[in-house]
């Protein structure tokens, strides 16, 4: 097994696992899996689509049967508009004809579409096996497979269907990224400013401070597992606090809320979600700017990264009708109030749930 493999802890009390990340360590899934307690023979549907299992299909199928465990590999297609139940459909298909047992594993090889997917058909296959997210896009990396959140969208919106399930292992090796567009590896960036600015100051300065960010050919590999691993702690330390989401853990949605309005409003596939986040972020920068919560000085900071990341930062036009009434059909709405993450300053955020509709139409005539 790879010694320089960096692993942390997510020490929740009924279902505590570790993340794994180092270079190549997709070789070592069959060791990793015998180290925390998987036997022998045991069955493992794959669940992957072609573009990442065509690259790195054959070595997990390789470790496994190294490790005398008993694979079998499913390829779905791709795509957002693939997350739904005819998905599950086919993965629960795929089980049974592998006479997957109580005790069997799923494993997500893939992005946030086929781990969300796969982690949801995991909890939902006799009523809950185990499984295990190998995140292969930087956004699944840094957020998707931690923490537990499965799902499929449903016809009137996004990852309405769910349920929380928490991985076994989450193996991340960053050696994938490089088939990775650079446009999703951009989107996973989004994400990662957003952890700079709800909690880690020096994630975001660290960011700052490196002349570029938005194409992985000029990053530095040691930066880049530095900058996955402090990601990666910063959601595994949010969902310790607050695993099923009543409190800090709604933090993550920095960013989101705007985000959501953007995707719902321009059609999925238009923006990726990183991108979305990207330009909430901005939108709520200038919420929190009225509202004399964020200073100036600090948001130009956030936008100038968010553009140095190669994502967008500039509003999409949109009737302001349109997006209130997406903001009310957010799954954030609590008693008719849509919450909102705002900024205080960088690497602290509190949640406000009484903007009103005048200081949202402000804002947008601020942005547009
Ligand atoms: N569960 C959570 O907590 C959580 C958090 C954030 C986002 N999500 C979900 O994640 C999804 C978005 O995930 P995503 O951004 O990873 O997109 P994605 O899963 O759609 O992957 C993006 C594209 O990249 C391709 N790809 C993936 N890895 C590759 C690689 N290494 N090389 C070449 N191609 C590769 C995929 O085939 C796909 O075409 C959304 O559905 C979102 O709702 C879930």
């Amino acid at each position: 097994m790879n010694k320089n493999n960096l692993h942390i802890k997510v020490s929740l009390t009924s279902n505590p696992y570790e993340i794994v990340i180092g270079e190549s360590s997709l070789e070592d899934i069959g060791d990793e899996l015998s180290r925390i307690g998987f036997k022998q023979g045991l069955k493992i549907l794959v669940v992957s689509n072609k573009e990442v299992s065509d690259h790195y299909g054959d070595c997990i199928i390789k470790s496994l049967i190294r490790s005398k465990y008993n694979p079998k590999l499913l390829i779905l297609k791709a795509g957002e508009d693939r997350k739904n139940q005819s998905s599950i459909d086919l993965i629960h298909n795929a089980a049974y004809e592998a006479r997957l047992e109580r005790g069997s594993l799923m494993i997500a090889l893939g992005g946030g579409v086929i781990g969300d997917m796969t982690g949801f058909a995991a909890a939902t296959w006799l009523r809950g096996i185990h499984v295990v997210q190998i995140p292969t896009t930087l956004l699944a990396m840094v957020d998707a497979s931690i923490g537990g959140k499965t799902g499929i969208n449903h016809a009137k919106g996004k990852n309405l269907i769910g349920a929380f399930h928490q991985p076994k292992l989450v193996l991340i090796d960053p050696k994938t990224l490089i088939t990775l567009p650079t446009r999703e590896f951009q989107a996973g960036m989004a994400e990662i400013i957003k952890y700079g600015v709800i909690s880690d100051l020096n994630l975001f300065e660290l960011l700052e401070n490196q002349n570029n960010i938005s194409n992985l050919l000029n990053i530095d590999n040691k930066l880049l597992i530095e900058v996955i691993e402090r990601s990666a702690r910063s959601k595994a330390e949010i969902v310790i606090k607050d695993e099923k989401e009543s409190g800090v853990r709604a933090f993550l949605n920095y960013g989101h809320t705007f985000g959501h309005v953007i995707e719902n409003l321009c059609g999925y596939g238009k923006w990726l979600h990183g991108e979305a986040v990207a330009m909430g972020m901005v939108a709520v920068g200038q919420l929190a700017i009225q509202r004399g919560l964020w200073k100036e000085v600090e948001a130009r900071r956030q936008k100038k990264l968010i553009e140095k990341a190669g994502l967008p930062s500039k509003w999409p036009k949109l009737e302001l009708e349109n997006v209130l009434r997406s903001l009310k059909g957010d799954k954030k709405v609590k008693d008719g109030k849509v919450s909102f993450v705002m900024p205080l300053k960088i690497g602290e955020v509190k949640i406000f749930n009484n903007i009103s509709n005048q200081e949202i139409e402000e804002c947008l005539q601020h942005l547009n």
